[in-house]
């Protein structure tokens, strides 16, 4: 009886510490009036757009609380990997997580408008995508599953590499086997170029290239540079199928907990966190691929053969229009015109 009273004592100590510091909401506190120390934990090196914002969004929103939050950022899935990022974010172990949006499609299928094969133009255009109300609306509806969508971040188009041959059509990727991050569309995408698939996490995607478990993978030029890619691979198409976009979330307990002075740092800092990464996927994507043309055999497409992928892909679009909503093909399709979104 009086152990049980210590520990609702305690716990209720613990309750009252951490309310104190902002909290409720299952990010630690330090010692009284220490910072509320959050975690940020993505799959992707720390020197990519995603780890340079992850680290900038730290530092400002260090900054900015005057030291009432601080982030501790963990690339490279050093924390979680892509199958229990997720699931750490909605037991609230960690606070921010930036996954590529495909991997969110166990929550929605119509996460897998940002997987279909030449769909976006290029990254300006799903970030139009995810800015519009219809992106806006998309990323909401994860709130129920405990999870609050902040912002996207790009990270440039995804190309297709092997270790086996140059592909300039279709043809040539029939029999390759493709790593992929996320399955649904980009299955069946592979499949329409008479290739196969193999869903496996980012961070296991080195070794099992080197072991030849796959031939090959789907992946940005930035991604293929910062996991050398190149040492165990020998072709790269520069098809740009579609366009790897992160949504940027956190969890909706640990946010409805924050005072609301801190969740308009927070918003401030995500935005600004934003500019860079839309920045830095433009120029390091640029960088990239010059550094790798270096490095490995690049086949660059003519408009005629790209438009082999681009046709024998289109199936694909009939396929899922029913699952993500015509509305969702209508939305992206205006996304690709410049100018300001809904
Ligand atoms: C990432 O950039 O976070 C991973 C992308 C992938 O899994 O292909």
């Amino acid at each position: 009886m009086r152990g049980r009273f210590l520990h609702a004592l305690v716990l209720s100590a613990v309750g009252m510490l951490t309310a104190a510091c902002g909290g409720g909401n299952g990010a630690s506190a330090g010692a009284a009036g220490g910072p509320i120390v959050v975690k940020f934990t993505h799959v992707a090196a720390d020197f990519t757009p995603k780890g340079q914002a992850a680290r900038k969004f730290a530092e400002l929103l260090q900054a900015r609380s005057g030291g009432r939050i601080e982030v501790r950022v963990y690339p490279s899935g050093q924390l979680f990997g892509d199958k229990d990022e997720v699931e750490a974010l909605q037991a609230n172990n960690v606070q921010f997580i930036a996954p590529s949006i495909g991997k969110l499609i166990s929550f929605d299928p119509r996460f897998q408008i940002g997987d279909m094969p030449f769909l976006f133009a290029d990254n300006a255009a799903e970030n139009r995508f995810w800015r519009s109300a219809t992106g806006r609306e998309l990323l909401r509806s994860l709130e129920p599953k405990g999870i609050l969508g902040l912002s996207t971040w790009p990270n440039g188009m995804r190309q297709l590499m092997n270790s086996r041959r140059p592909v300039r059509t279709p043809a040539d990727a029939r029999g390759l086997k493709i790593r992929i991050p996320s399955g649904g569309v980009l299955v069946d995408t592979l499949q329409a170029f008479g290739a196969g698939a193999s869903v496996i996490p980012f961070t296991d995607t080195y070794t099992a290239l080197q072991q030849g478990v796959v031939d090959g993978t789907m992946a940005t030029f930035d991604n293929i540079e910062n996991e050398k890619y190149a040492e165990v691979l020998r072709y790269l198409s520069v098809t740009n199928m579609n366009s790897l976009s992160y949504g940027v979330l956190t969890n909706t307990t640990f946010w409805d907990g924050l005072a609301p002075d801190l969740r308009q740092v927070v918003t401030d800092a995500m935005t600004e966190a934003t500019a860079l990464a839309e920045k830095l996927s433009r120029e390091l994507d640029e960088r990239s691929m010059a550094a790798l043309k270096a490095r490995i055999a690049v086949t660059e497409l003519t408009p005629a053969e790209r438009q082999q992928f681009v046709d024998a892909s289109r199936p694909v679009w009939a396929t899922y229009e029913p699952i993500v909503g015509d509305d969702l093909f209508a939305a992206a399709q205006a996304a690709n015109q410049p100018g300001p979104v809904d």
